[in-house]
């Protein structure tokens, strides 16, 4: 999938409103490190496909919505490669935050970078405050203690597991925000949105298992295997390989089927398509000894 000039530029933009004259440097030489390069930018990316099938008649807003939900996925990103959580050393292809900067600059850089995307949402919504209020509340949502991510980092603190809330919050997520911060940002209603949002972020956690399963760790750019490592739940513990690969194509063929009607359906529909065929390349079972 290209990559969006779009995505870029309003995380570059949002970047600038962190910085100030006195900014201690090495915080100020971390934010721009956890953000890019970036990944895949999926969440965004599905955002502004939603927005645009919507009208995108704010475009501005939509920036500053895409910017925001991917800020908040690269502070959760620095938190979870933390020694408290994974431990890993490696992110996006280099040294995770805490290893190139230290600990207590990685957890700053996680809550700075969270902080900074409702700064974002809370600027651009001068011109359309009922959208920006929509936004900020499903971003906290998809971020906090009930639902979002914090539930979903929770869960592994937990004794027992509920796979699904799991899942759910730790994943689904932050797609539903995708979904739905497109469409507020597009002055839709967000109600209708959040099955797709749901189910690309099922299919995401089924296919991210499937590759921390089969793909070396030169391939992920972070480590591999984890899930055994770590005794994390995986559908691929659940389903076998097989199986989850079955139950990656039910969830994908869901998430088409589930697409609102809209002015660019049809163009959402390929968006999806586009996405499904990509993250359905996986290595076969025997790409890693
Ligand atoms: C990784 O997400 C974290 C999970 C939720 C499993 P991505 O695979 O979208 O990471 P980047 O942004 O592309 O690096
Ligand atoms: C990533 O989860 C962090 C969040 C979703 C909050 P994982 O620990 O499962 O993903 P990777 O393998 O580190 O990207
Ligand atoms: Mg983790
Ligand atoms: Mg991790």
């Amino acid at each position: 999938m290209p990559q969006d000039g779009r995505i870029e530029t309003a995380l570059a933009r949002a970047l600038a409103l962190a910085k100030a004259e006195f900014s201690p440097p090495l915080l100020a030489a971390a934010l721009p490190y956890a953000v890019f390069p970036g990944g895949a930018r999926i969440r965004p990316t599905i955002l502004l496909s939603v927005a645009r099938a919507c009208g995108d008649d704010t475009p501005d807003l939509t920036d500053a919505a895409a910017a925001a939900l991917e800020l908040i996925h690269c502070a959760s990103l620095v938190h979870d490669d933390l020694p408290a959580f994974d431990n890993a050393d490696q992110r996006r292809g280099k040294a995770s935050i805490h290893r190139a900067f230290g600990e207590p600059l990685a957890v700053l850089t996680g809550d700075s970078l969270i902080v900074l995307a409702f700064q974002v949402l809370a600027q651009a919504g001068q011109s359309a405050p009922l959208r920006a209020l929509q936004l900020i509340a499903a971003l906290s949502q998809s971020t906090g203690a009930g639902r979002g991510i914090c539930a979903g980092q929770a869960w592994e603190s937990e004794p027992q597991v509920n796979l699904h809330a799991y899942h759910l919050s730790k994943t689904g997520a932050l797609f539903m925000a995708a979904t739905q911060m497109g469409a507020i940002a597009a002055g839709h209603e967000a109600e209708p949105w959040e099955d797709l949002g749901k189910l690309i972020g099922e299919a995401f956690q089924v296919a991210d298992d499937l590759k921390d399963a089969l793909s070396p760790a030169e391939a992920l750019g972070k480590p591999a295997g984890q899930d055994v490592v770590l005794q994390r739940p995986s559908a691929v513990r659940s389903l076998g390989v097989d199986g989850a690969r079955k139950h990656l194509e039910d969830i994908l063929s869901g998430a088409i089927a589930s697409i609102p009607s809209c002015p660019g359906e049809a163009a959402l529909a390929q968006m999806v398509l586009a996405y499904a065929r990509r993250i359905m390349e996986i290595p076969s079972a025997s790409a890693r000894g």
